[in-house]
Formats: structure tokens, C-alpha cells, sequence
């Protein structure tokens, strides 16, 4: 088996609605990587803690974090036996996962999962802290952003699409707001790190994104 150390990470960090899933996503599949999408976990655990009715506090989330059985099948995420790719992707849920995503029992107890899913040939890891915190060793660490206004169009876009009510100034005071929170907070903040590399999607096509990914990626290879 590869030892760790030696398996390349892609640390693919932004704010919300910025793209990072899509775009981690592709990476992965052109490479042939692994794919984490670290939100996921915060999101199945925020599910999990919004259904048992604890307080989401540090004692509380943290037991349900803990104790919270998550697991990917390529794009499918479940919970325990339960398949909660669609539930975890509510608005209800991404509050309530910004909120325990500023907990340390909940980060902690999140780290050594997301660790373990390291495996050859490689992985593309996206979220807030992967190239900060989980993988600091990472080959490349990418800072994806894009405008809150470019972010919130792309977000209504998708809920329209999915045939769901969406309006667009609603969500654009929901991605200022969380921007605030998850920037804010004290652990692990949303923070452009001096060893990630910017990449500004408020004006590329998910592809030009994807390319400018792997030509990035490609650059580290070449000695
Ligand atoms: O990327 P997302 O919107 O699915 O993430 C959901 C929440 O989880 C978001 O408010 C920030 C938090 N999060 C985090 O704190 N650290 C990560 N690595 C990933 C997500």
C-alpha cells in the first residue's frame, strides 16, 4: 500500500456557492483521484444533531459528531444506512452546519475521518480548512472564490433548475451572512492562507476552472 505522506492531496478551499464541489469533483474524475467533500460531513452531522433535537453546542454536536456513522459512495452521501445525499443540501442544514462548524469537539472529532479518506492515487479534498488544517502537506492549495453576487445567481440558478422557489436577494444576504460567520469564527476560519493559490471564478466557465486546476496541478509534477 502507498504510505499517506506519498498520496498527493488537492486542497481546494472558498467560500460557499463558489463552485469548489463541482470543480473538486471534476479534478477528481480527470485525475482519476478520490474525491472529499468535507461540507458533507459538516452537513450529515448538522442533519444528524437537527433530528436527535440536541442543543447545537459543543457537548451536544460534539456526542452527535462523534457518534455519527457517514459514509460517500461516490457522489452519494449516507448517513448510518440512509441515503441523505438530497436531505443534507437544505438551507435548514447549511445553517445549521455553519453553526456546528465553529465547534472544536465537532472539528476534532470530523479530522481523523477526513484524514483516513487519503488514499491512492491521490485525493481532491474541498471545503474550508483541507489545505490549512487536515492537509497541510497538500500539493497544491487552491483558494476558490467568486463575487457573493456572482455566487448567489449561480445558487438561484441551480434551485430553479431543481424546480425548487428561490429568491435572488434572499440568498445573497444568506451567502453575505454565512461568509460573516464561517470567516469569523474562531477555529479554522474561511481565510485565504498565504500558501494557497487564488482562483477567481466570478468570470470562468466551470471548465476554464477545471483547466486551470490540472495546469496547476501539472506544474507541481514538472520538476
Ligand atoms: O461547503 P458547504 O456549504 O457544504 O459547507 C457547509 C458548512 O460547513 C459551511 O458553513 C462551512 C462548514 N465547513 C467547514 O467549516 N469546514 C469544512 N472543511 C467544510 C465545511
Amino acid at each position: 500500500m502507498t504510505k499517506t505522506a506519498a498520496v498527493p492531496v488537492i486542497a481546494i478551499d472558498g467560500p460557499s456557492a463558489a463552485g469548489k464541489g463541482t470543480i473538486a469533483r471534476l479534478v477528481a474524475d480527470k485525475l482519476g483521484f478520490h474525491w472529499l467533500d468535507s461540507g458533507a460531513l459538516y452537513r450529515a452531522v448538522a442533519l444528524a444533531a437537527l433530528r436527535a433535537g440536541v442543543q447545537l453546542d459543543d457537548a451536544g454536536a460534539g456526542r452527535v459528531a462523534a457518534a455519527s456513522e457517514i459514509s460517500f459512495e461516490g457522489e452519494e452521501v449516507r448517513l448510518g444506512p440512509e441515503l441523505v445525499t438530497e436531505a443534507i443540501r437544505s438551507e435548514a442544514v447549511g445553517v445549521a452546519a455553519s453553526q456546528i462548524a465553529a465547534l472544536p469537539s465537532v472539528r476534532q472529532a470530523l479530522l481523523a475521518r477526513q484524514r483516513a479518506l487519503r488514499e491512492a492515487p491521490g485525493l481532491v479534498a474541498d471545503g474550508r480548512d483541507m489545505g490549512s488544517v487536515v492537509f497541510p502537506d497538500a500539493v497544491l492549495k487552491i483558494y476558490l472564490t467568486a463575487s457573493a453576487e456572482e455566487r448567489a445567481r449561480r445558487r438561484h440558478k441551480q434551485l430553479i433548475e431543481k424546480g425548487m422557489g428561490a429568491n435572488i436577494h434572499t440568498l445573497l444576504q444568506d451567502i453575505k451572512a454565512r461568509d460573516a460567520r464561517d470567516s469569523a469564527r474562531a477555529l479554522a476560519p474561511l481565510k485565504k492562507q498565504d500558501d494557497a493559490s487564488l482562483l477567481d471564478t466570478t468570470s470562468l466557465t466551470i471548465e476554464a476552472a477545471v483547466e486551470e486546476v490540472l495546469a496547476r496541478f501539472a506544474a507541481t509534477r514538472t520538476p
